[in-house]
């Protein structure tokens, strides 16, 4: 597949800064007992249905991916950027990390059973998200879980709006709107955790984390 220019600009944003986002994002992550509260979830629903392989794409410096595997998962790291994988490599050297694009998973149709997207769907263009989302159900095993986090936005009736991320461009996105589109992409919403903006200290946007599960299809 060819990498579209906005997936190359992303990707050389995040070369960039990988160092100084590996010093200061997993202690962010780690501090925030709201932020990662889903991430247990996600894991024990995922246990029950066997040891089965999760991936964390968009993985970043691999810090939720060691996460995961504290929780007893068998867990990856898939990332675009060579220089957060190299770091990933480096600070968790028992985990296997991966350079790969989300939009195009190296892994087997249904062979997952868990995807987590943490904060790395905000830098796919609105009108990219349902082919991501695709991505996702094609790799996921029936009943495997879904787990995207993002920044949102509160208005329903648009999809996505665009804001000044630090490192490249990226989307807030509407928690419904995505929801109808994991549904049309064959992805049951099963729960969802929204924070209100007023945590977020930076840009008051709301957080949110929509969890999903393969249906039979
Ligand atoms: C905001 S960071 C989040 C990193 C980590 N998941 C976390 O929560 O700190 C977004 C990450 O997604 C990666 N990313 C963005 N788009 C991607 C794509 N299409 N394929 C693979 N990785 C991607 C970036 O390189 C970056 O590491």
């Amino acid at each position: 597949m060819t990498e579209p220019d906005f997936s190359t600009a992303t990707r050389a944003a995040y070369d960039a800064v990988a160092t100084r986002y590996a010093e200061e994002i997993p202690e962010r992550y780690h501090s925030s007992p709201l932020g990662q509260a889903m991430i247990p979830v996600f894991a024990e629903l995922i246990r029950a249905t066997g040891d089965g392989l999760v991936a964390d794409v968009g993985c970043g410096p691999g810090h939720v991916t060691a996460h995961l595997h504290s929780l007893g998962l068998n867990a990856f790291g898939v990332d675009f950027s060579p220089e957060m994988i190299a770091l990933a490599r480096v600070a968790h050297p028992k985990l296997r990390f991966e350079v790969g694009l989300m939009d195009a998973l190296a892994e087997d149709d249904a062979s997952l059973a868990g995807v987590l997207a943490h904060y790395s769907i905000i830098h796919t263009p609105p009108e990219r998200l349902s082919g991501t989302l695709a991505e996702f159900h094609r790799v996921l095993a029936p009943g495997g879980y879904l787990l995207l986090g993002f920044q949102a936005y509160d208005d329903s009736d648009e999809l996505a709006e665009a804001f000044d991320h630090l490192v490249s461009l990226a989307y807030r996105y509407s928690p419904d709107r995505v929801a109808e589109l994991l549904l049309t992409a064959g992805l049951a919403e099963v729960a969802r955790l929204v924070i209100a903006p007023g945590e977020d200290p930076n840009r008051g946007f709301p957080q949110a984390y929509l969890l999903a599960r393969r249906t039979e299809h």
